[in-house]
């Protein structure tokens, strides 16, 4: 006799993401997709090191596939709404459950980190934006350069960027090198908890598993942040470019 399907699996995955410990796997498989987004990006932005030719040849590479530049593009999106979903109901979750009065006391019962996550949340939300509009798009940029289509007759048709250039004027004022340090500062704290929470959450609570999480999450945190943060510095002391 053919198995009947389970019918009521799907409606058991919908309950499971509206638990809390559903909501926290939704937060915590979104975070590691969005850290290991930062991470790429970071090691990529190090092609400036290498100079002109070598950032300009790999924003190039970038665009050489289409489909996955936008696959890639479209699951960063999704992962950042599912996050910040995640985060609110998990919130409403938590309040609903306790009596009038009781908010003021979790709030001051929870650690310096997670509150932090209240604002570094925010602030990195809206310095996305503001690089969007800087880096990629140029609208806030003093002297932005599109990508351009060129034919060569050894290359033949290709694309030319100007993304070394982008980001050497881009940052040429103190007072925006400045903003993606303070961006950068708000980064670290909402990545080292962030990355701690991950492993509370795959259950990483005996103290020597979770002081090797810790450890994990602090060096990964100052990769990625003092990797992002050479760039602006090298501009601020005017060694870029
Ligand atoms: C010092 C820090 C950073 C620098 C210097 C930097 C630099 C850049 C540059 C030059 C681009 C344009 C790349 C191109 O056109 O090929 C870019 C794009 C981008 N950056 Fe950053 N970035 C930094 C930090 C961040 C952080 C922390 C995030 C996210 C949390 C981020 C998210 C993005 C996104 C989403 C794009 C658009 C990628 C696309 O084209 O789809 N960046 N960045």
């Amino acid at each position: 006799m053919r198995a009947m399907p389970d019918l009521t699996a799907a409606p058991r995955a919908r309950r499971l993401f509206r638990t809390s410990i559903g909501l926290k796997l939704v937060m915590a498989a979104t975070g590691v997709v969005l850290s290991a987004f930062v991470l790429g990006h970071m090691l990529g932005n190090l092609t400036a090191l290498g100079g002109e030719a070598a950032m300009n040849a790999y924003a190039e590479s970038l665009r050489k596939l289409p489909p996955a530049l936008w696959g890639i593009r479209a699951v960063l999106l999704g992962s950042l709404v599912l996050h910040v979903w995640a985060f609110v109901a998990l919130y409403r979750k938590n309040n609903a459950g306790r009596p009038a009065g009781y908010r003021v006391t979790t709030f001051s019962a929870s650690s310096w980190p997670s509150r932090a996550m209240w604002w570094t949340g925010p602030l990195l939300f809206a310095f996305v934006v503001y690089h969007l509009l800087h880096m990629t798009w140029g609208t806030v940029h003093p002297d932005f350069r599109e990508m351009e289509v060129v034919t060569d007759p050894v290359l033949g048709t290709h694309l030319r960027a100007h993304t070394y250039h982008n980001l050497v004027t881009g940052l040429r004022a103190p007072g925006v090198a400045v903003v993606y340090l303070v961006a950068m500062a708000a980064l670290g704290f909402h990545l080292h908890h962030g990355v701690w929470s991950v492993f509370q959450t795959l259950g990483f609570s005996q103290p020597r598993r979770a002081s090797a999480a810790r450890r994990f999450a602090t060096l990964f945190t100052l990769l990625v942040c003092g990797g992002f943060a050479l760039i602006p510095l090298l501009a601020l002391f005017g060694r870029l470019g």
